[in-house]
């Protein structure tokens, strides 16, 4: 189904004031926006308007009870063609997280209609520079001004669009976490809805007084598996595979980390997804067997673990490993998203 979205254009873009080698992450917002209302029934009044706040009533829905939910995807610049990286796959984990709580399934015609006419009319904010994409931030939260506890019946779906460069600019030291969890089972972790992430702020802010730059989420029962970072999924490189923690209902289903998996099976690597305890992880520094260590995720993209310190023992990866097979990965994966090797597994969608 076609959907009609009006476009509003802006009377004065601002791109002109930005200064794209200095983009940084997140604070820098392009000309427009895509926004359509769930009225109850049915997605209604799609249209691209400027950028620009939102009036909202102090009794929205979204703002006490957290019915809010997002995804975080990107555009790549290569030759003149953006390109942009499995957006249905976003497209399905959003509404995996709709359908948890409780909110109106986005179709996949209006995400991809909204998404491309967005970036179409914005695509000279998609920066071209190594190490920059248009980061895109499609996000779904209730409308309705009324402050019982109910799911709510309206909704806005809404898309905006920020050039960046790395979200992180260094190896990370990284805590792994026992005493705080970041979600439950039974509970929303596997969703990317908002108050996951407000809820991993006093953990990750108590790790980063202690000089570390992110925690590593252990399991919630015993603290003795590890999970994934505050921000990213987490793979562990050893002489002779890869290993990242198995899926499961207290895990973010990674993207990223779905496509890092494939790449490293299609260049011969095994790897293994499967329960890692904190234990092996340090009897395989121990005895020398771990290469190294890193994380992936859209914004994050892939960044190695300097070290991880577990019951205050800290663990130094990046001096006695190396970053042989992050950095051939790295590279693979921007030759996908850059639309310069095969797109063997139709990831890649041009603009
Ligand atoms: C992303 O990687 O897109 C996320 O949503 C994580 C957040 C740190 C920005």
């Amino acid at each position: 189904m076609s959907h009609n979205i009006t476009i509003q254009k802006t009377e004065k873009s601002r791109i002109s004031s930005v200064d794209f080698n200095n983009i940084g992450f997140g604070k820098i917002f392009s000309d427009h926006m895509f926004l359509a209302d769930w009225d109850g029934n049915a997605w209604t009044r799609p249209r691209i308007e400027p950028y620009a706040n939102l009036s909202l009533s102090p009794a929205t829905s979204a703002i006490h009870y957290g019915q809010a939910i997002f995804e975080g995807m990107k555009a790549f610049r290569s030759e003149g063609n953006v390109y942009l990286f499995r957006p249905r796959d976003n497209w399905r984990r959003l509404n995996i997280s709709a359908e948890r709580m409780v909110m109106p399934e986005v179709p996949e015609a209006l995400f991809m209609e909204g998404l491309t006419s967005l970036i179409r009319l914005d695509q000279d904010w998609v920066p071209g520079s190594e190490g920059s994409a248009l980061y895109i931030r499609p996000f779904m939260f209730a409308t309705d001004d009324f402050i019982g506890v109910k799911p709510s019946e309206k909704y806005c779906f809404a898309i905006f669009t920020c050039p960046v460069g790395p979200y992180y600019s260094k190896p990370l030291r990284i805590k792994v976490e026992e005493r705080y969890s970041r979600a439950a089972p039974g509970g929303v972790g596997f969703t990317k809805c908002a108050g996951n992430y407000g809820a991993a702020m006093y953990p990750t802010k108590l790790a980063q007084s202690e000089g570390f730059d992110q925690v590593l989420w252990t399991d919630p029962l015993t603290h003795t598996l590890v999970e994934e970072t505050g921000t990213t999924n987490f793979f562990a490189v050893t002489n002779n595979c890869v290993i990242t923690p198995n899926l499961h209902e207290t895990m973010l289903a990674g993207i990223t980390r779905d496509s890092v998996i494939k790449v490293l099976q299609k260049d011969g690597l095994t790897v293994e997804e499967r329960p890692l305890t904190v234990t092996e992880l340090k009897n395989l520094h121990t005895s020398g067997m771990l290469n190294e260590l890193f994380i992936s995720g859209t914004a994050a993209t892939l960044i190695n673990i300097e070290g991880f310190a577990h019951q205050g023992q800290y663990f130094d990866v990046l001096t006695t490993g190396n970053t042989a097979v992050s950095d051939k990965l790295r590279n693979s994966l921007d030759q996908i998203r850059h639309g310069k090797s095969e797109d063997i597994f139709g990831w890649i969608e041009k603009l």
